[in-house]
């Protein structure tokens, strides 16, 4: 996984020690400017799970959301695998319902989106949401659109990834799921995953083409932006 620095302004760092002996987490909070209408802060840990990072993939669907302003203005929201959240967080700063999941069993990154919504004063809903398993929740969000950002990073995960994308897309019709992955070798893959699940992927514009130069400049790597349909919604597009 590569790890590039955010699109921060300025940075905050608190560490925390946890005494004599016990490992030092340091906690940065970074900072993320929507053109000058308004900043979202982030809550990070370099040393906990990749749930708390911004990565790079975030900060791109971030600024894809930001400018589709009005798609997401009175949307049903849920973001997959969020982590620290700044695409939801931006959705719902546009006024969106949001819905930010990430897996049930990782409760520090759940509680590091609970917090992240407090320190930003943004009302969102926090459900834990394992890939591939149907608790009850999953089956009243019924969302219109599905956001993920590097949700696509171990294979082992892609087919229960999948599973759920399209049992949300099936549960909520006329859903998307939009993505931003990085292009790597588990590409083939995707395109099988896409057509076993009776999907249809869509690239959107280059991944970086809409991102302000302070930004794109501070990240690199092949990321693909993309919007994911049932594929029967694609036939009565083109028909
Ligand atoms: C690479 S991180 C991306 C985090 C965030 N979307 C971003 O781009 O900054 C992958 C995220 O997927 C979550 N995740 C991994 N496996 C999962 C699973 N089986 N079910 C739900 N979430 C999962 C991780 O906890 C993590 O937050």
């Amino acid at each position: 996984m590569e790890f590039e620095d955010d699109d921060e302004e300025e940075e905050e760092e608190e560490s925390e020690s946890s005494g004599a002996g016990e490992e030092c987490t340091m906690t940065t909070i970074s900072h993320h400017s929507f053109d000058n209408s308004f900043t979202i802060q982030i809550i990070e840990n370099m040393k906990e799970e990749y749930g708390l990072f911004v990565w790079p993939c975030s900060v791109v669907l971030a600024e894809y959301v930001w400018h589709q302003g009005s798609r997401f203005s009175g949307a049903k929201v849920v973001e997959l695998g969020a982590g620290t959240s700044l695409p939801g967080l931006v959705a719902a700063k546009l006024g969106a319902d949001v819905t930010l999941t990430d897996d049930s069993e990782r409760l520090e990154v759940l509680e590091n989106m609970n917090r992240v919504c407090e320190l930003n004063c943004i009302k969102c809903k926090v459900l834990g949401l394992k890939w591939g398993v149907w608790d009850a929740p999953i089956f009243t969000l019924r969302p219109k659109i599905i956001l993920g950002a590097d949700v696509l990073y171990d294979t082992k995960a892609f087919d229960d990834l999948f599973a759920t994308v399209t049992f949300l897309l099936e549960n909520s019709p006329g859903s998307v799921f939009i993505t931003t992955y990085h292009n790597r070798s588990g590409h083939h893959l995707i395109e099988f995953l896409i057509v076993k699940w009776g999907l249809k992927c869509t690239k959107l514009l280059d991944g970086f083409s809409f991102m302000p130069s302070s930004k794109a400049s501070k990240l690199s790597g092949n990321i693909q932006l993309a919007e994911i349909v049932l594929l029967d919604k694609a036939a009565d597009h083109v028909t």
